[in-house]
């Protein structure tokens, strides 16, 4: 049996390692995760009580369009039912605009250093990636819009990047869309959307109006906590959002997803207090970097990249055996490794690790 040519060298995606597995290998009995930003402080308590509704209907299934939660979700960010699709994680929907979008041929345009699963569809759907530097760990808008040619399908802006944690402005952002042929469909993946707390930083939503080639990202696996459960979405314009829906899979996202994720989103006070105690997190992780003399990115997201100045996969090595999990193998930053905000408990545990390794000593969590 042979695979499709154009597949048969793609990378296999490396998720962080799950804690069980650390755990295990190093003989730990506890492990401090702080590599797929993802929530230390859960999800809303609303959330247990709406799944447990579900529990007894697992027998049907789902609502394939999911047309409460897409009614509270239009109410919640002031568009139209029609303009938002739910995707399995917003990694689906970036899938299947490619799918939808993208042919061989066409070419798509999007940072060197961002996150991998823009480009990975694009391979997958024979689609030219044009990887444009990182500017002080910033998108070079202006170098993103010098690159578009009459082949250019679609430019991807990950707002707050993964990994660096850089913003883009408003202005920066409105001043790119003003000069972008309409054709190109601008995706604005803001997966970190609600940890912002910079004034510049735009709401891509409220770009829909003027700039009918938006297509916002956003997830309820970030702030929200429901990372295992599989639901992020697309906003859009309806015409856009029909095309996606037209090669989604007819039940993608499931009953516990949908209820959870309504529940979810009808507790901003839950969102609110998160997103505090993550702007106190980085506080304290930025100012620990300073004390140690490591430069790091602007953080705007629920993470913070720091120059290490060594091999941060050598780093990391030293920190999993000790049972602290980070992010490292950036291949454009090999010195710098990503660290999740965690609790102010993580977060203390990682500097504490974080520390001994820099020095090469011994450290026990
Ligand atoms: C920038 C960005 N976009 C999208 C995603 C995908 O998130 P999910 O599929 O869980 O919604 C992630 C996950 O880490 C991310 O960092």
């Amino acid at each position: 049996m042979q695979p499709k040519a154009h597949i048969v060298d793609l990378p296999v995606y490396q998720p962080g390692k799950p804690i069980e597995e650390v755990q295990k290998e190093y003989g730990l009995s506890e492990v401090v995760k702080l590599a797929s930003n993802e929530n230390p402080y859960g999800f809303s308590p609303r959330v247990k009580a709406a799944i447990e509704e579900e529990l007894t209907k697992f027998n049907l299934y789902p609502d394939g369009g999911a047309v409460e939660l897409t009614a509270a979700l239009a109410e919640h960010l002031s568009v139209n039912s029609d303009q938002i699709i739910f995707g399995c994680g917003s990694d689906e929907i970036i899938a299947l605009i490619a799918r939808a979008f993208l042919s061989e041929g066409d070419e798509n345009i999007m940072a060197d250093a961002t996150f991998s699963v823009y480009k990975s569809n694009a391979d997958i759907e024979k689609a030219t990636s044009i990887e444009i530097p990182l500017q002080g760990g910033k998108h070079d808008l202006d170098a993103m819009l010098a690159a578009v040619t009459d082949r250019t399908k679609i430019v991807w802006i990950c707002n707050p990047n993964n990994p660096t944690g850089t913003i883009v402005s408003k202005d920066e952002l409105k001043s790119f869309l003003d000069r972008l042929p309409s054709s190109v469909m601008v995706v604005l993946d803001e997966a970190y959307f609600e940890y912002v707390t910079d004034s510049e930083y735009p709401d891509g939503t409220q770009l829909l109006a003027d700039y009918a080639n938006v297509v916002v990202l956003r997830t309820f696996s970030k702030i929200y906590g429901l990372a295992a459960l599989r639901i992020g979405y697309g906003v859009g314009q309806a015409s856009v959002i029909r095309s996606i829906n037209q090669v989604r899979e007819p039940f993608n996202t499931t009953r516990i997803a949908q209820a959870a994720a309504k529940a979810a989103l009808a507790d901003q006070e839950f969102v609110q207090s998160c997103r505090e105690k993550n702007t106190e997190g980085i506080k304290y992780l930025q100012s620990e970097f300073d004390r140690l003399g490591l430069v790091h990115f602007p953080a705007n997201g629920n993470f913070i990249m720091v120059d290490t100045k060594q091999s941060a996969v050598e780093l990391f090595q030293r920190m999993l055996q000790k049972g602290v999990i980070a992010r490292a193998g950036f291949k454009l930053y090999p010195t710098y490794l990503r660290v999740t905000v965690g609790s102010p408990r993580e977060n203390e545990i990682f500097i504490r690790t974080f520390e001994e390794a820099l020095n090469g000593q011994e450290a026990n969590v």
